[in-house]
């Protein structure tokens, strides 16, 4: 064991409120088969339809990073199943994000939940094939002893297999996905189709994040009005939010969508003062200045800002100079990117160029337009959204921090001539040993 994987992270949920993904206590091992049971796990479902009316109700969004309705791809999928006869339902674990730790928490620490929330997506779709997808060996190892638990038919008859890739930015990709569990390498394809039109072996297939399908068992237990009893309407239910930055170790909650993130900090034991903002929804969404303080941990206020939670990573930023955030987060999009796609290859690359001259005093004023030129311009091209990403984080430093481009432009960055921030992967939360 290395010394990254004998570290521990914090896990917790609001107070008062009911976990409903995390354990109720740290320290626990692996949930097991009898825990799972205790805890009214696998229960039988005598009405699948029943069960989609209560997904529908609930209002439940992925938690995959793009927070569309779950009842709407179920539907989709289960409608384009009948039509191509049978349809897949893949479990994505794969957590290519940096900064987010929860799908390795769940997968490591409650297997059982995710395959019961996959068994019953595959009962609503009608889907007799369904896959685990990951890259994490000992999420892999945690998944494969759970299956070992079950008997043969406690997935009311679904084949579950595993599929192990190399980790990496865009291996988490929906399509990427498919193309993997068909044989291919793990990296995005050109979109139409989309998995729910033709995916695994051409079938209709539901890639749901793992987190997703962890709240399906308690729709199946509670209901929809009971889900709804945290969050917004608009947010409904709680999530898993991996904090990060703030100089502090790394750290997995559940909080209730909605929560002001002034008390999200005050969980994690940072004070206001500090924060001069948030990289927000891991590497996705940008970032974000002081206004962060305003505002509330839901997609509706996070979209108003031009932002978004996405995987429920956030970064808080405090000592660490923006520019330079930027520029290693742009750096590493210029690494990770699949290189499938030229605009995508060769955009990030410029971006980061740019980026990286102006955290270290060298870049114009003529690069500063290019950049913000191209932050509009690339949006969208290239077969996933690795580009949206870079954009959102080249346009949000324009736009959320006019005053530290304007000092490095002047090459009279404080924070940046004490002490550069350079990482490789910023804000990374790390492959731990989770408690
Ligand atoms: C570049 C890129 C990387 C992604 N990586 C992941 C990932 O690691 N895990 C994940 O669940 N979704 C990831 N997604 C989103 C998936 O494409 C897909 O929307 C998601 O798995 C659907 O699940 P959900 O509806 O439950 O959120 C990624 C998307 C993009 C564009
Ligand atoms: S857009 Fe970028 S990351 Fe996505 S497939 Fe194309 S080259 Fe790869």
């Amino acid at each position: 064991m290395n010394a990254a994987q004998s570290m521990t992270i914090t896990t917790a949920t609001f107070p008062g409120a009911e976990p409903r993904l995390l354990f109720e206590r740290t320290g626990q091992a692996r949930e097991d088969l009898t825990a799972y049971r205790r805890l009214g796990g696998y229960r039988p479902l005598a009405d699948a339809d029943a069960l989609l009316s209560e997904v529908d109700g609930s209002g439940l969004v992925g938690r995959g990073g793009a927070a569309f309705p779950l009842a709407v791809k179920l539907r989709t999928v289960r409608d384009n199943g009948r039509i191509a006869g049978g349809a897949v339902v893949v479990a994505n674990g794969e957590e290519g994000e940096p900064a987010s730790i929860k799908d390795r928490w769940l997968l490591r620490n409650r297997p059982h939940l995710i395959l019961d929330g996959l068994r019953l997506a595959a009962a609503i779709v009608g889907a007799d094939r369904a896959y685990v997808y990951v890259s994490d060996p000992e999420s892999a190892h945690s998944v494969e002893t759970a299956l070992g638990e079950l008997d043969p038919d406690a997935l009311g008859g679904v084949t579950v297999d595993m599929l192990t890739v190399q980790p990496g930015y865009v291996a988490g990709e929906e399509t990427a996905a498919v193309r993997a569990i068909n044989g291919g390498p793990a990296k995005p394809t050109d979109k139409p189709p989309r998995p729910f039109e033709s995916g695994v072996d051409d079938h209709p297939t539901l890639v749901s994040n793992v987190e997703t399908l962890a709240n399906l068992p308690y729709l199946q237990r509670h209901g929809s009005v009971s889900f709804r009893s945290q969050g917004t309407s608009l947010s409904p239910g709680t999530f898993l939010a991996t904090i990060t930055g703030a100089g502090r170790p790394a750290a997995l909650y559940e909080l209730p969508q909605g929560l002001p993130f002034t008390e999200m900090l005050a969980l994690h034991g940072v004070s206001p003062e500090q924060v001069r903002g948030a990289l927000m929804g891991g590497y996705f969404a940008g970032l974000l200045n002081r206004a962060v303080l305003e505002a509330t941990l839901d997609h509706e206020t996070m979209r108003r800002l031009g932002s978004g939670l996405g995987c429920g990573a956030i970064s808080v930023i405090t000592d660490d100079c923006p520019v330079a955030v930027a520029a290693s987060v742009l750096a590493y999009f210029d690494r990770e990117n699949a290189g499938q796609c030229g605009s995508c290859f060769n955009g990030t690359a410029a971006m980061a160029a740019v980026a990286g001259a102006l955290r270290d005093g060298a870049a114009t004023t003529e690069d500063v337009d290019r950049l913000r030129r191209w932050s509009v311009l690339l949006r969208g091209r290239g077969a996933c959204a690795t580009l949206d990403a870079a954009t959102n984080v080249a346009a949000s430093l324009l736009s959320q921090f006019p005053d530290e481009v304007a000092a490095h432009l002047g090459g009279t960055c404080q924070d940046c001539v004490r002490g550069m921030f350079r990482a490789d992967c910023p804000y990374e939360a790390e492959v731990v040993r989770l408690a």
